[in-house]
This record gives C-alpha cells, sequence and structure tokens, in this order.
C-alpha cells in the first residue's frame, strides 16, 4: 500500500468520528508500515481479506447502497430521511 495508505491515514485522521476499516489481501509487496501512523486509532480497523473477497463485498454494498436510495427516495419531502431540499414555505 502506497497512496492507498496515505488516503487511509488522511480519513483517519480527519473524520475521527467515522469507522475506517481498510481491507486488504496483503499482497506480496504490501507492507502494513505504512500505516503504523493510525495503527493505534479507535476509529481504524485493518482486515485482511482473501483474493476475490471484494467481488462478493462489492456485492453486498451495492445492495446497501439501492436500499439507502429508496429508502431516501419514499421518504417525505422536508423529512430528515429525505434527499430532497424542503420547498420553501410562503409566509404571506
Ligand atoms: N501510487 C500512485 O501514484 C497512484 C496514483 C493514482 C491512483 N492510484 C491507485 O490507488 C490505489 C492504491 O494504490 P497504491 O499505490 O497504494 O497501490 P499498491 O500496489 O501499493 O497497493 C495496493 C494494495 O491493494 C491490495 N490488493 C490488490 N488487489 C486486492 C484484492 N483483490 N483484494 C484485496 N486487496 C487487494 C494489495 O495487497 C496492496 O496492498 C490503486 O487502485 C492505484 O491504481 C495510485
Amino acid at each position: 500500500m502506497c497512496s492507498g495508505s496515505h488516503v487511509v491515514i488522511l480519513l483517519v485522521k480527519k473524520y475521527p468520528h467515522y469507522k475506517i476499516v481498510n481491507l486488504d489481501k496483503l499482497d506480496y509487496c504490501s507492507s502494513l508500515k505504512n500505516l503504523e501512523a493510525v495503527a493505534g486509532y479507535p476509529n481504524y480497523t485493518f482486515v485482511k481479506v482473501r483474493t476475490g473477497a471484494l467481488a462478493g463485498l462489492r456485492v453486498v454494498l451495492r445492495a446497501c447502497v439501492r436500499a439507502l436510495m429508496a429508502a431516501a427516495t419514499i421518504a417525505p419531502i422536508g423529512s430528515p430521511r429525505s434527499c430532497r431540499a424542503p420547498s420553501r414555505r410562503r409566509t404571506s
């Protein structure tokens, strides 16, 4: 991990309220040394995955995104779950 590790470090430090999960198969050229800077952060987790595991994960994430989009679309306009901006109310 090279530029990938820089992105992970940036996300972990900049967004402490987000949980950052780093999935990697740890190829022969990979090194976790690049991620020592965030190893102890409570919002950072490293998970070693098998080759091919990301394809399955992609399917799950797509389904989650579809479910979130559907939930946001059917929420009443102006409700906290709605994606759309609330329409302006006339005061007069
Ligand atoms: N290095 C650059 O200058 C640069 C520039 C632009 C974009 N990118 C992109 O950023 C990403 C990361 O770049 P990098 O330099 O950190 O690459 P890298 O080769 O140093 O690290 C890639 C990591 O991905 C892991 N990996 C590969 N296939 C996997 C799989 N199927 N499942 C799980 N883990 C897998 C490897 O084990 C490795 O640790 C790449 O997609 C690259 O194309 C890199």
